[in-house]
């Protein structure tokens, strides 16, 4: 991942997810879009895992719906047409991981974006429902309209998580434009 073209945000949350997320896990995307996180995760849980996508758009589903079934990982996957705010009533288990890949659909209307009221509902309960040891992870979009206030917000949040429940990180690229995307990583302790 390091020193190679692809070294940037997502990149980075999958090099953390794979340290982590074993066949059988449960875990959740919280933003499918065109389901390449749904993928990597479904790849990562193996057969007996199990996946719980979430998006508002239909279309995004259907998308990581034909990108699974491509991949023969389709039978671990729910996709639900649902806010992810809504994680807590929808996801009946604890969680190994989450993942929320925000801002709009590539490719879709950028009208359609993730909004900061709901992403802290979801991003609280997301880490409420983790494992011990489990990884929330979030890659964080700021240029496009209502972005940078969305990354002040998750910035907040990420500072008021309880520090001796929770270890927290955001990895920026100082190098790089100051909108280049940024990852919050968020890992839950052991008590
Ligand atoms: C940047 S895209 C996700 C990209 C995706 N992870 C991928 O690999 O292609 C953000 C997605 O979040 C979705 N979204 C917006 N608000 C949402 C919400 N409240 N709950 C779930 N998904 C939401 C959008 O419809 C959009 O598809």
């Amino acid at each position: 991942m390091i020193g190679n073209e692809r070294c940037n945000a997502v990149a980075l949350s999958h090099f953390l997810l794979k340290q982590k997320v074993g066949l059988g896990d449960r875990v959740v995307d919280a933003t499918c879009g065109n389901g390449h996180d749904t993928l990597f995760l479904a790849q990562l849980v193996g057969p007996a895992g199990r996946v719980w996508g979430f998006d508002i758009q239909r279309r995004a589903l259907a998308a990581t719906e034909c990108l699974l079934a491509g991949h023969g990982c389709r039978d671990r996957v729910e996709l639900l047409e649902a806010g992810h705010e809504r994680i807590g009533d929808l996801v009946p288990e604890p969680l190994a991981a989450v993942i929320f890949n925000l801002g709009y659909l590539p490719g879709g209307d950028r009208q359609i974006v993730t909004r900061p009221e709901t992403t802290l509902q979801a991003l609280s309960s997301a880490a409420d429902m983790l494992l011990p040891r489990g990884l929330l992870l979030a890659v964080v979009y700021t240029g496009h309209a209502g972005g940078a206030e969305e990354g002040d917000v998750v910035e907040q949040w990420a500072a008021d998580v309880a520090s001796d429940r929770f270890c927290v990180w955001t990895c920026r690229r100082p190098n790089r434009h100051a909108t280049s995307p940024w990852l919050l990583v968020v890992e839950k302790g052991t008590r």
